[in-house]
């Protein structure tokens, strides 16, 4: 009989609790799958009542895969409990943002550098989900004719900040249906039938940039293993609930058509084709959402510099993003024989 895991699932917000669903729809081969939050509770996740225990270093023994899914920052459980994980054994799989760039971690979409595990030290990071879709439909075109320069903007969901951020869509939507002044509490703006070029806070790094447009820029290089690719990122947030989308202009080194880019997406690991603009057939957040590929479409010949093509790329950045991708490292360690 094949290897079962005692896996452990830490945070139970947006992407914990599509943890669980993924784990349970792949069939992951868990031989138990506790979950860790905050404080210890009941929670009904997909019909199944899990008991939520609060996380503590010794909640760790005995765990073999702990995939981390709760908040960023100093009292986040990933630097609280990330490595204290690994020294009990455990291979820690991060959604978060704080070990991303760390030389020790690798960074990993596995249809893009599932050989980055080979390196690993116990620890390993999800990037972020604007980041992963991209890559997902780039790191083919990459190994075909070298990206120079990438110049992306993204329409990103709620769903990226997290059930706040959810709820709050909701409620103004709600209230303003009401005609009543909605509140806005988890974001600087109304985002009902509103939108703002803001995700993160500002960059000291990169002054100007928010910081989810530096983790694009430095995210996609690490994983694409080329320092030199030239990034520049506008992100904004949309109100959609679910599902981020990207428009993603790319210069190459050798030659590149759309034509030839079409091609190669089209059997791209990971990535679905819809273009065809005379049909109205491209991808939306809408039909993305609740499923696992990065969908492309709008595929073209960027008409102002050569080797250079436009295209438009959705995801589902719940799945993909964050939840179904950690699943897939996991998988990936399983297949390479590294767990
Ligand atoms: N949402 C996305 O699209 C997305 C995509 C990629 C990556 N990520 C990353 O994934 C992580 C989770 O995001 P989310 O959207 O699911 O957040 P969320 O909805 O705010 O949920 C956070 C969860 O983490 C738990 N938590 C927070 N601090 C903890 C601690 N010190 N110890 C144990 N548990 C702790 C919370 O526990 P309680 O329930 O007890 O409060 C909660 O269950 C974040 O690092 C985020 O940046 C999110």
């Amino acid at each position: 009989m094949s290897k079962r895991y005692s896996v452990a699932v830490v945070g139970i917000g947006a992407v914990g609790t599509e943890m669980l669903k993924v784990l349970h729809q792949r069939q992951f081969p868990a031989k138990s799958i506790r979950v860790f939050a905050r404080s210890a509770r009941a929670e009904e996740i997909a019909g199944k009542t899990y008991q939520v225990e609060e996380t503590t270093p010794e909640a760790f023994n005995g765990v073999d895969i702990a995939i981390f899914a709760g908040t960023e920052g100093a009292k986040g459980a990933s630097q609280l409990y990330g490595w204290q994980a690994v020294a009990k054994g455990a291979i820690v799989i991060d959604n978060g943002d704080d070990f991303r760039m760390d030389p020790r971690v690798p960074l990993v979409v596995p249809e893009c550098n599932a050989e980055a595990l080979k390196q690993h030290q116990g620890f390993i990071a999800n990037p972020n989900c604007s980041t992963i879709q991209m890559v997902v439909a780039l790191a083919p075109l990459h190994r075909v004719a070298r990206i120079r320069r990438i110049v992306v903007s993204s329409y990103q969901a709620v769903s990226g900040t997290g059930r706040s951020a959810i709820d709050e869509l909701q409620n103004q939507v709600t209230a303003i249906e009401k005609g009543q002044e909605p509140k806005a509490q988890v974001y600087p703006h109304r985002i009902a039938f509103n939108l703002f070029p803001h995700i993160g806070r500002p960059s000291d790094e990169m002054p100007g940039y928010y910081t989810e447009e530096v983790k694009m820029r430095r995210e996609t290089r690490k994983i694409l293993g080329d320092p030199e690719i030239q990034v520049s990122a506008t992100c904004v947030r949309v109100p959609v609930f679910n599902a981020h989308s990207e428009t993603v202009n790319v210069q190459f080194e050798k030659k590149m058509s759309a034509a030839q880019a079409r091609e190669v997406l089209k059997s791209a690991p990971g990535v679905v084709v819809i273009d065809d603009p005379a049909k109205a057939a491209y991808p939306t957040p809408l039909m993305a959402s609740g499923t696992d590929p990065v969908y492309v479409g709008r595929i073209r010949d960027d008409v102002s510099l050569p080797n250079t093509i436009d295209l438009w790329c959705v995801s589902d950045n719940i799945r993909k993003g964050a939840a179904l991708n950690a699943v897939q490292i996991a998988e990936k360690m399983i297949e390479m024989g590294l767990i």
